[in-house]
């Protein structure tokens, strides 16, 4: 990607220079001859540097550089100045610019400075995410949340980690069984070795078993060699079978013979060969119902809920909602390249009601989504869809409610979505709410809705 690169100078010609000359150079470069406008540029979007003037009328380079260093303190200014005027120079370099040229000068004098500063931002930015890679790799850290049950749950994964047990994580979709597993791989002492997954519910029977145990060549047409099986690719690493609900009872009896012997009969050999694996396998099915309804082996079933991991579905513990939301907004603004959005107490307060049938999975789609549709530098309501703010999951303010959401924010939120969904029609949204124009009025003007109202229109155009 090329680094961009913001030109603020209150001469056109000084900006079309430079527009010129850096694309050349490979970069991608915007100006603008007006302080203020370039503040507002940087606010929304992230520049890798700012080559400011420092003698313009309206907003001086000095100025412009404390503004910016006030809101985004690691963001890398060059400025420009008259060779008559070092000191203001210095004053900027005080200021925390990271370099200065003196005009008139010489264009290979510029690239060289531009490029020294665009180098050291990288090496910068590369050893801090490097820092953090490292940082949470080895731990529990990437699973966000610090409810009750996640804390235990945390705990109990990492204390299992160090072992080489079989461990059994159970939840709905999109809870996070997949990270847990990976988590437990990473801080396991088998980190260095692979960690193999399979969906045991993505494949049919006979080809899910000369996956998992492999074949003899010749072994039925179509076995045109031999083939490793995956506990073989495993080896010395962790095997992570997804969906093992989903398997039937003849795998189940060979699943068995590797937790208990440490050993696989490939598809057409007799002979058994040894494996070195740790299992972790996830389940959101009730294997407890499967195993009263003979349709999952209750032998396997506790040989694998030796250690049982129960990850809750997001709606027992709301109280990770707003952590996930800013871990999911910072992650999706650094992804696009935009500067931090907020959340509005009023979006905030439409997820903390809802019921997240796709748990971590759909809370973390619906910020993507947000973020992308959003243009302002706050998500509010009706950057999510619909669905969120239906009165039915709004209404839902029941036992496990732990943010405890006031009624009045509800109906605050109640009351904006039906405003959006009538385009801010008053007749026509006091009559779905059962209220008079006149009660809806007094409404709109105690919850401050218009001004929000206002700003979410403006912004759909
Ligand atoms: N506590 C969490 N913190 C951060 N991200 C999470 C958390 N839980 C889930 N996620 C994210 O949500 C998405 C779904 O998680 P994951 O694939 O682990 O769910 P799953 O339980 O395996 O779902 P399925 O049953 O559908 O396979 C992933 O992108 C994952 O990174
Ligand atoms: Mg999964």
């Amino acid at each position: 990607m090329p680094a961009r690169i913001l030109v603020i100078d209150d001469e056109d010609s000084m900006c079309s220079f430079m527009e010129i000359m850096l694309a050349k150079e490979g970069y991608e470069v915007s100006s603008t001859t007006s302080g203020s406008e370039g503040i507002s540029r940087l606010r929304g979007e992230n520049y890798d540097l700012v080559i400011a003037d420092l003698n313009m009328p309206e907003m001086t380079g000095i100025e412009v550089l404390k503004e910016v260093k006030s809101f985004k303190n690691e963001q890398e200014v060059i400025v420009m100045t008259a060779f008559a005027s070092v000191d203001t120079a210095i004053e900027a370099m005080k200021q925390g610019a990271a370099d200065y040229v003196t005009k008139p000068f010489k264009v290979d004098e510029v690239k060289l400075v531009i490029e020294k500063t665009i180098n050291r931002r990288r090496l910068i930015h590369e050893n801090t995410s490097l820092k953090a890679q490292l940082q949470t790799e080895n731990s529990f850290d990437n699973f966000i949340g610090n409810s009750d049950p996640v804390v235990r749950l945390k705990k109990m994964a990492r204390r299992v980690a160090g072992s080489d047990s079989t461990v059994l994580i159970r939840g709905e979709s999109g809870t996070g069984k997949d990270l847990i597993a990976r988590a437990i791989h990473n801080v396991s002492s088998r980190c260095g070795g692979p960690f193999v997954t399979i969906n045991c519910a993505a494949l049919p029977e006979n080809l899910l078993e000369t996956e998992l145990f492999g074949h003899k060549k010749g072994s039925f047409t179509g076995a045109i060699n031999n083939k490793e099986g995956l506990f073989k690719v495993a080896s010395g690493g962790t095997f992570f079978l997804d969906e093992v609900g989903n398997t039937t009872l003849a795998i189940q009896v060979k699943l068995l013979r590797v937790l208990e012997d440490k050993k696989i009969i490939p598809v057409g050999e007799t002979k058994p060969i040894d494996v070195d694996v740790r299992l972790i396998a996830a389940t959101n099915a009730d294997l407890e119902d499967d195993v009263k309804a003979g349709r999952f082996r209750a032998d396997l079933f506790y040989r694998l809920n030796v250690i049982p991991i129960q990850i809750p579905p997001l709606r027992e513990r709301r109280e990770d909602i707003p952590l996930l939301v800013d871990f999911f907004v910072g992650r999706f603004c650094e992804k696009s390249n935009v500067s931090l959005k907020s959340v509005s107490q009023d979006a905030m307060n439409i997820l903390l009601s809802y019921g997240w049938p796709g748990n971590v999975r759909e809370l973390e789609n619906l910020v993507e989504r947000a973020v992308l549709l959003n243009r302002s530098d706050q998500l509010e309501s009706l950057d999510f869809p619909g669905k969120v703010a239906q009165p039915e999951t709004v209404a839902v303010v029941g036992e496990n409610q732990p943010a405890n959401p006031t009624l009045e924010s509800i109906e605050k939120a109640y009351i904006h979505f039906v405003m959006s969904q009538t385009d801010g029609i008053k007749t026509e949204a006091a009559r779905i709410l059962g209220i008079d124009t006149s009660t809806l009025y007094r409404k709109i003007q105690r919850y401050n809705l218009k001004d929000e109202l206002v700003g979410g229109q403006k912004r759909k155009k």
